[in-house]
């Protein structure tokens, strides 16, 4: 009984994809080809943070894309049908801005609906419903999932006293920590008020780092350790590792 009740609520959620931008690390490989869509093992990449959210449970999910050969999403992924989906909503990021700014234009789609947000880059091993139960028991707020890795200088990295986060930083030169933020987010609605009031930042882009901020500094932002791997796809070491990781997993569980 308490996991149908769970589970009703996890369909109220609305889950987005954000699968914006350039790719600009990944040049030549991204000049005719969206990142998003790159091979990862037997599948483009953007099919994987897709079955992330499908096997949470989320019926209703946006893809936000942008930069080059766009259509192309709507050719692989169609309405989500093969995905075990009635409907795939998508949306077209116009400039290159950031996280943030892609984020804002799933405002319409989100409505009042908390929502479950993944970077279309994010390949994880095991599945996040755990982490959304705990999301829907918080009246409010938001909720990260963090990762301990070794170059933490790439991505979001958290200050911690104790088991506390005090910031988050977006690529410090001197890293606080080796625990960064993934591209896993769950925000309620404020997150789209939260956006339209940032700066952008030094690289002229709405981080995502910043809403998390705002989050921490109302004492809003929960956080869990995501459990098994975990890496983004963003540079050519990471796009490797993704591969491989991948390709053991699907040879273990043969
Ligand atoms: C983005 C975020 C960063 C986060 C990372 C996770 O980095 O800005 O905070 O840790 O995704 O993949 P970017 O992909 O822009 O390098």
């Amino acid at each position: 009984m308490i996991e149908r009740s769970n589970q009703e609520s996890i369909e109220k959620l609305k889950g987005v994809i954000l699968a914006g931008g350039l790719g600009s690390r990944l040049e030549p490989l991204t000049r005719i080809i969206n990142k998003h869509l790159l091979p990862i093992w037997n599948k483009p990449m953007i099919c994987y943070p897709l079955m992330t959210l499908v096997e949470a449970g989320i019926k209703d999910i946006m893809i936000v894309t942008g930069g080059n050969n766009a259509g192309d999403f709507l050719k692989l992924l169609g309405n989500g049908k093969e995905f075990g989906l009635k409907h795939l909503y998508y949306t077209y990021q116009k400039e290159e801005k950031g996280i943030a700014d892609a984020l804002s234009y799933a405002e319409d789609f989100a409505k009042d609906s908390r929502i479950v947000v993944i970077l279309g880059d994010n390949i994880i091993e095991e599945p996040i419903k755990k982490y959304i139960k705990r999301f829907l028991k918080q009246p409010k707020g938001a909720r990260i999932l963090i990762k301990k890795v070794d170059n933490p200088q790439r991505f979001g990295v958290l200050q911690l006293k104790g088991k506390k986060i005090i910031s988050i930083e977006e690529k410090p030169k001197k890293p606080k920590s080796n625990y960064i933020v993934t591209g896993i987010y769950m925000y309620d609605k404020d997150v789209f008020d939260i956006i339209k009031n940032l700066k952008p930042s030094r690289r002229n882009e709405l981080e995502i780092t910043d809403v998390n901020n705002v989050y921490l500094n109302n004492g809003l932002l929960e956080y869990d350790i995501l459990d098994g791997f975990w890496t983004d796809c963003g540079t050519f070491e990471s796009l490797l590792r993704a591969n491989n990781l991948i390709a053991d997993k699907y040879y273990k569980k043969r």
